[in-house]
């Protein structure tokens, strides 16, 4: 019996049961590259488990009939503190690509962060959403490749302008290797079998007018080409002066683990800071950026705002980062899932789930508003009011 998609998304009841529909959509080497992590995916697991640590403590008879989850980030008025993290090469995922993705973060009333590794252009992602969005850039070698698209993106009314600093070079993820994903490893027959038994996948993989790294190529370009613009080992902060200098709106630094470095990136005129370890993807071992929090805001109190990523799964989780001082929380694999199990339909549902619980959570835990989550809500953490 075949099962409608719709009905396989309404049975999802969290981002795990999505995760599950997504790995049965897609080829294994497609989905390891989405869903693994760094040498012995330490900090892929810690990301979730550090979470935990933390615990809430709700408060009573407070009415909390009226639920407002509003609030302004990175000057951008949005209906919830949750937004979509930048992921490069969408169109391995689901055959629209960043375009649903980013319409179902314009529906869910939140920010979209376009990669420069995206399947769709710039100005793609700028007529299918109105909405606020952020452009995120890996500064490539010839610098003036990447240059050329932040005066596009300027030019399309991306509000925001992302630097993502934890890619010197790429982590090292084993699992692509093992299981014959390029360009880590060459397809095996087995890889190679894995995509035959996708055949919808495959189809629209190979009709879909998208491809990979389409903000620097007009057709689809080869592996040497990809290299070519991938994000250089030689960036620096002279990279971050040049881009203040060129960037009028919020400059973001993605990726920053370091309170010392974001003391710095302030210094530099950087106006946010995602604390992030690139879901894992990157530095085996490196901290869950949940346990950073409250030493990043010490370290820069108000002068820029703290935005956090990686390991996001519930609503909890988001209260959590919120408490500890964070502005927002970003997600990456939460929404991807969705995005593989149903284009823009699944993004909207994993959304729409993460902030069904943040509701929920907000009710009983008594904080009618996104300001009431302070520390008082975390016990052992602070005051405990
Ligand atoms: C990413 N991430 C990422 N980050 C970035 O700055 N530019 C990029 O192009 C990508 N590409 C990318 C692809 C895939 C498949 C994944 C899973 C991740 C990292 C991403 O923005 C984010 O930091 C993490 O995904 C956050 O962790 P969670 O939410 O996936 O646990
Ligand atoms: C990744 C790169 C694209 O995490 O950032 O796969």
């Amino acid at each position: 019996m075949t099962v409608s998609q719709s009905g396989a998304l309404a049975r999802c009841l969290n981002i795990a049961d999505l995760r599950q529909v997504a790995r049965r959509r897609l080829p294994v080497p497609v989905f390891e590259y989405l869903d693994g992590g760094a040498d012995d995916r330490w900090s892929l697991i810690n990301n979730i488990g550090a979470f935990d640590a933390f615990e809430l403590v709700p408060r009573c008879l407070r009415n909390v009939s009226r639920i407002n989850t509003a609030t302004k980030v990175l000057g951008q008025q949005l209906d919830w503190p949750v937004m979509l993290s930048p992921i490069g090469f969408g169109g391995l995922f689901h055959h629209h690509a960043e375009l649903a993705a980013a319409r179902a973060a314009n529906n869910a009333g939140t920010l979209y962060t376009l990669s420069s590794f995206g399947s769709a252009t710039i100005e793609d992602v700028a007529g299918a959403t109105g909405g606020p969005k952020m452009f995120q850039l890996y500064m490539a070698e010839e610098r003036q490749r990447s240059y050329q698209l932040l005066e596009r993106a300027k030019a399309c009314g991306y509000s925001a302008l992302c630097l993502t600093v934890d890619t010197p070079v790429g982590g090292n993820r084993e699992g692509e290797v093992r299981v014959g994903m390029p360009p880590a490893a060459r397809m095996t027959l087995r890889s190679m079998a894995s995509v035959l038994c996708h055949p919808k996948w495959l189809y629209h993989y190979l009709t879909s007018p998208l491809y990979p790294a389409a903000n620097y190529f007009d057709r689809r370009p080869t592996r040497k080409e990809i290299a070519l613009v991938a994000p250089t080992p030689s960036v620096c902060w002279d990279d971050v002066a040049r881009l203040r200098d060129g960037w009028d709106g919020p400059l973001v630094i993605k990726g920053l683990l370091s309170s010392e470095d974001a003391k710095r990136a302030v210094s530099a005129g950087v106006n946010a800071l995602i604390i992030s370890n690139h879901g894992g993807r990157q530095l085996d071992t490196a901290p869950a950026p949940v346990t950073l929090i409250s030493e990043f805001v010490a370290a820069v109190g108000n002068r820029a705002e703290i935005i956090v990523d990686s390991g996001f799964r519930r609503g909890t989780h988001i209260i959590k980062a919120l408490a500890l001082g964070a502005s927002a929380c970003m997600i990456g694999r939460p929404y991807v899932y969705g995005l593989a199990a149903g284009g823009q339909s699944g993004v909207e549902r994993a959304l729409q789930l993460l902030r069904d619980e943040l509701v929920r959570d907000m009710r009983l835990l008594g904080t009618p508003s996104i300001e009431d989550i302070n520390t008082s809500v975390l016990h052992n953490h602070g005051r405990i009011g």
